[in-house]
């Protein structure tokens, strides 16, 4: 993470969901609470059960158990997905792969202790997109990068809670056209997608999600005209905390395909 590596001082993550935005204030003010439900709670399908109970009619419980609901949906559903993904190995538990193999508790919490030693540097808010770009637009250092990563312009719906209608794309795309600060984002690799940046510079790649799911598909980064080539795939490789491959170091173009 880039701030680990002493890339970036401070950090601004914002997401309307607020089954993830309970996650990101549990692991920033609960760490440890977090961390013991993360360490103590069984992963079975019976606890995935129960876990879906709380993600889905989750207004009356506290954050913390809404935060940890989706992040356990997300560790045992196939590919993460919280909503609609069903469970690693299926209710059967027959498949090569079980419903624990992604979720390592000791492993995961030091991941999210280490987050939380950064707290003081880690801004969390949950507004709409949109409303987020304004807010920040003219406050940020002029060395600062916006990573940006829209709901999927086709799954979108099924596979988060809030996601874009079409005018959403548009308006995103005015909002953070029309800012000053540097900027990339992904998006699926669709033709209207390349339609509503055909000013930007576009630079199609590919995901590994998962031994599973090989690759799925094609993606889209899109840069803000600011960002110059080089500097663009720098700034993806980081942001997304992906390595470029051995034989993609030094490329000026971006690599074919990008291993997460
Ligand atoms: C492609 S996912 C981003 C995933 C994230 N980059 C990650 O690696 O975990 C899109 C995210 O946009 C959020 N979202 C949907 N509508 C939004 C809106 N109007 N404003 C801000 N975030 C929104 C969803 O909750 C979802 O988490």
């Amino acid at each position: 993470m880039l701030l680990y590596s002493g890339e970036v001082c401070e950090i601004h993550i914002n997401d309307l969901d607020p089954a993830i935005a309970a996650f990101w204030r549990s692991v920033l003010t609960r760490t440890e609470e977090l961390i013991s439900l993360i360490q103590t709670t069984k992963v079975t399908i019976e606890e995935r059960s129960r876990q879906r109970e709380i993600y889905f009619n989750g207004e009356a419980k506290d954050e913390l158990s809404i935060g940890f609901s989706a992040f356990f949906l997300n560790r045992v559903n196939r590919s993460g997905i919280i909503r609609t993904g069903g469970a690693i190995g299926g209710i059967s538990q027959k498949g090569k792969y079980l419903i624990d193999c992604r979720y390592n508790a000791s492993e995961l919490s030091e991941r999210i202790r280490r987050i939380a030693k950064y707290r003081s540097r880690i801004h969390f808010s949950s507004m709409d997109a949109r409303d987020f770009i304004k807010s920040i637009d003219g406050e940020l250092p002029r060395r600062s990068l916006i990573y940006a990563d829209p709901p999927y312009f086709k799954k979108g719906s099924e596979l988060y809670t809030s996601f874009f209608r079409q005018n959403d794309h548009e308006e995103f795309r005015d909002s953070i056209s029309s800012i000053n600060s540097k900027w990339i984002l992904t998006y699926d690799n669709v033709d209207e997608i390349k339609e509503l940046y055909l000013r930007n510079k576009q630079f199609p790649f590919s995901v590994y999600y998962s031994a599973q799911t090989k690759r799925s598909g094609d993606e889209l980064l899109v840069a803000s005209d600011t960002l110059k080539v080089s500097e663009a795939v720098d700034a993806f490789m980081m942001t997304a905390g992906r390595k470029p491959r051995e034989q993609d170091k030094g490329d000026r173009v971006p690599p074919t395909g990008v291993f997460v």
